[in-house]
C-alpha cells in the first residue's frame, strides 16, 4: 500500500476548523485513498485523524493505524467476549501484532501462530501459547479456538473447521473474492461463521487506538525505518512477506508515511 498512515504536525487549517490548530501534533489514517508518502497531505477534521500520543515517536505514532484499524474491525465483527480463545495466524505481521494485543485487551486468551523468532515478540504483546509455523500445523492441534484470525492468507475453512469451537468465527483478512463470496454461507451448517472482506476505515477507531497507545496498551512495532529515497528498498521488505510489524518511511522534516 502507498502510504496509508501518517504522523506530522499541521500547518494550516481551514475556515471553521475547531478540532485542530496550527502546530499540533497529528496522526491520520489515510487507508485505502493511500497517498501518505507525501510532505503535505489533506485530511477532513472529522475524519480518521487524532491528536499524536505524547511520549511516542514520529514513527511509532505513525505505525499505529494500519493494522490497529484493521484488527479492530475483524475482532468487532466476531463480537469477541472476554474468556474466548482466539488465535492469530500471521502475529507478527502489522495486523497480527495489533490483532494479538487487542484482543488480549478484550480479554481472549491468545494463542500466537508464527515462526520461532518472533515467539518473543508476541509473548511481551500478551499471546498466552505461541506456535511456530514451520514446525507445527495448528489445524491439527487437539485445542479448538473461539476465534481463528488469519492475518496472512494462509488458511481457509476447510482446513480450520476441526480446530473451531462450536459457534467458532474464522476471520480471513487475506481472502480474494472467491473467498469473501463463500464465506457467506461456508461454515452454516456446523455453526461457525466465516468473516472476510474490506475493513471499515472509521474515525473512531483511530481515536480509540490513539488512546489505547496514550495508556500504554497498544503499540506499533517497527521493523524498520528508512527516508523516501529509499522507497523501493522499504516496498520490497514489505513485498517479502517477512517484516515484523510496519515499515514505516520518513519524509523530509518530520512529516511520516507508513506501509
Ligand atoms: N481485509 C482488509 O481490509 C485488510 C486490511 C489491511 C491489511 N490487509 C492484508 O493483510 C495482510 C497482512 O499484512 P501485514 O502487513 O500485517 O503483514 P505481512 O507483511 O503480510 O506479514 C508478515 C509477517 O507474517 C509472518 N508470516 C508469513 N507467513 C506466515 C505463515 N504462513 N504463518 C504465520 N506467519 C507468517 C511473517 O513472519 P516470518 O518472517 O517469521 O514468517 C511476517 O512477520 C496483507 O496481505 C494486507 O494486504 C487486509
Amino acid at each position: 500500500m502507498l502510504g496509508t498512515e501518517c504522523s506530522g504536525v499541521v500547518e494550516a487549517v481551514g475556515a471553521g476548523v475547531t478540532r485542530f490548530r496550527v502546530g499540533d501534533a497529528v496522526v491520520a489514517f489515510r487507508g485505502a485513498a493511500m497517498g501518505a508518502h507525501a510532505a503535505y497531505l489533506c485530511v477532513r477534521e472529522d475524519g480518521p485523524v487524532a491528536p499524536k500520543p505524547d511520549g511516542l515517536s514520529w514513527e511509532e505514532s505513525a505505525a499505529l493505524l494500519f493494522g490497529g484499524t484493521t484488527a479492530l474491525h475483524y475482532l468487532r465483527e466476531a463480537r469477541v467476549k472476554p474468556g474466548e480463545r482466539v488465535l492469530v495466524l500471521g502475529a507478527s505481521g502489522a495486523v497480527g501484532v495489533a490483532a494479538v494485543q487487542l484482543a488480549r485487551h478484550d480479554g481472549a486468551e491468545v494463542t500466537a501462530v508464527c515462526s520461532a523468532p518472533n515467539a518473543s515478540l508476541v509473548t511481551e504483546l500478551g499471546a498466552a501459547r505461541v506456535i511456530d509455523y514451520r514446525t507445527e500445523d495448528f489445524t491439527r492441534d487437539d485445542a479448538r479456538w473461539d476465534v481463528v484470525m488469519d492475518c496472512v492468507g494462509a488458511t481457509d475453512y476447510a482446513r480450520c473447521r476441526r480446530v473451531l469451537a462450536p459457534g467458532g468465527r474464522l476471520l480471513r483478512v487475506v481472502c480474494g473474492l472467491g473467498g469473501q463470496l463463500a464465506a457467506a454461507w461456508q461454515g452454516r451448517l456446523s455453526g461457525h461463521r466465516v468473516i472476510a472482506g474490506v475493513a471499515a476505515e472509521r474515525p473512531e477507531d483511530v481515536q480509540r487506538l490513539v488512546e489505547l497507545a496514550r495508556a500504554g496498551e497498544y503499540r506499533a512495532v517497527i521493523d524498520a525505518s528508512m527516508p523516501l529515497s529509499r522507497i523501493a528498498e522499504a516496498h520490497a521488505r514489505v513485498d517479502s512477506g517477512r517484516k515484523r510489524g510496519s515499515v514505516v518511511v520518513t519524509m523530509e522534516g518530520d512529516v511520516l508515511g507508513c506501509d
